[in-house]
């Protein structure tokens, strides 16, 4: 019995067997044993109990899901799921599913997950505290949901996390400066939520950041910080379609590998600054729709990839300067 019982598991518990009287003690044990060492394996662990009652509170199983099965000891079989050569999930990868159910998953659960993307699949709900338990999350994407509610700060605290992709969903509040904490972060993309506040400044110390994008929050305010010129490793960023406002900081000229700046219908101000010269491997220039003033620095034909700037509505004067001409790379449209 006492076996039993500790392998019972909350959603699959068999029902007691009745008391074994004197006559049938032998032969019921007997059953017993067989019956244990037959559905041993049948026995779903903990992450498999887990995951199958949060699939099942959805109203309508999605048929692509329909290998989620309540008999299997593991879930590692599972469509969208992979296990370690132990048996721990480390990979939740979900995506174009219509789910529409809250993120509820017990995170907590899950201590070897290095990738969970549930994406395209109308999840609902906020972000659980817990999410700062998986110390182990490299890849976490749950883009294109409807979920709500802030960033926690608890993320903080994932010190392998290299993805953070919470873009298109309805997220509020600030982005939290304890996510600066994640210093192995390449990609924090944020775009198109109910953002507000500033960037933090602690974000210059995310030095092996490549992609940011957080335009499409139109209540972020505040300057781009100075500090991110300390973002050696730069490829894009993006804070369009934001209040973003005050002068483009010159340190932006250290982002040497810096592909794409878009922070069009803004509030920039001031002058371009010449220093942007510097970000030679520049390709895509989107500065329109904002209040920049002063001419375009000619320090621009310097930049040999670019392909396209694109500057109007802005409050700039004087001519375009002939050493744009070096830029042989631009289009023409
Ligand atoms: C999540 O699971 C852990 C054990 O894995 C448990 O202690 C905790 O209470 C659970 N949390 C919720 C909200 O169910
Ligand atoms: C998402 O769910 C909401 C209701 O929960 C529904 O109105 C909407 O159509 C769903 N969107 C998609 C893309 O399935
Ligand atoms: C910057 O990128 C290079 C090349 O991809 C890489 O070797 C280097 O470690 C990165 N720097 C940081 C601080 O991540
Ligand atoms: C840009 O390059 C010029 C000339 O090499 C240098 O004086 C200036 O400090 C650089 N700007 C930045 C922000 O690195
Ligand atoms: C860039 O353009 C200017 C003006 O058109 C020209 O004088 C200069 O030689 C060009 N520089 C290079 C390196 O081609």
């Amino acid at each position: 019995m006492s076996i039993l019982s500790s392998r019972q598991n909350l959603l699959f518990s068999p029902p007691p067997p009745p008391p074994p009287t004197s006559l049938s003690f032998f032969i019921l044990n007997t059953l017993l044993s067989a019956l244990l060492f037959a559905s041993a394996a049948a026995i779903p662990n903990h992450e498999a109990s887990v995951l199958f009652s949060w699939l099942h509170s959805s109203p309508s199983i999605p048929s692509s899901l329909s290998d989620w099965n309540s008999l299997d000891s593991t879930p590692c079989k599972w469509t969208s799921i992979t296990c370690s050569p132990q048996g721990f999930v480390t990979e939740i990868n979900i995506q174009s599913v219509p789910l529409q159910i809250p993120f509820s998953l017990n995170l907590s659960s899950f201590h070897f997950l290095s990738k969970l993307v549930i994406s395209y699949a109308n999840i609902t709900g906020t972000i659980p505290v817990d999410i700062g338990d998986c110390l182990s999350l490299k890849f976490f994407d749950l883009s294109s949901n409807s979920l709500v509610g802030t960033i926690p700060a608890s993320i903080g605290r994932l010190q392998n996390l290299e993805s953070l992709i919470l873009n298109s969903n309805q997220l509020t509040g600030k982005i939290p400066v304890e996510l600066c904490s994640c210093i192995r972060l390449k990609n924090l993309l944020l775009f198109d939520n109910r953002l507000g506040g500033y960037i933090p400044p602690e974000i210059g110390k995310l030095s092996s950041l490549e992609v940011l994008r957080a335009g499409g929050n139109k209540d972020i305010i505040g300057k781009v910080p100075d500090e991110l010129g300390d973002c050696g490793n730069l490829t894009f960023l993006g804070l369009a379609d934001t209040r973003i406002s005050g002068s483009l900081p010159v340190s932006l000229g250290k982002l040497s590998r810096l592909k794409t700046l878009s922070i069009y219908t803004t509030m920039l101000s001031g002058e371009i600054p010449p220093d942007l010269g510097n970000c030679s491997e520049l390709v895509n220039l989107f500065l329109y729709e904002n209040s920049l003033s002063g001419s375009i620095p000619p320090e621009i034909g310097r930049l040999r990839m670019l392909e396209q700037m694109m500057l109007w509505q802005n409050s700039l004067i004087g001519a375009i300067p002939e050493e744009i001409g070096n830029c042989t790379k631009l289009e023409n449209d």
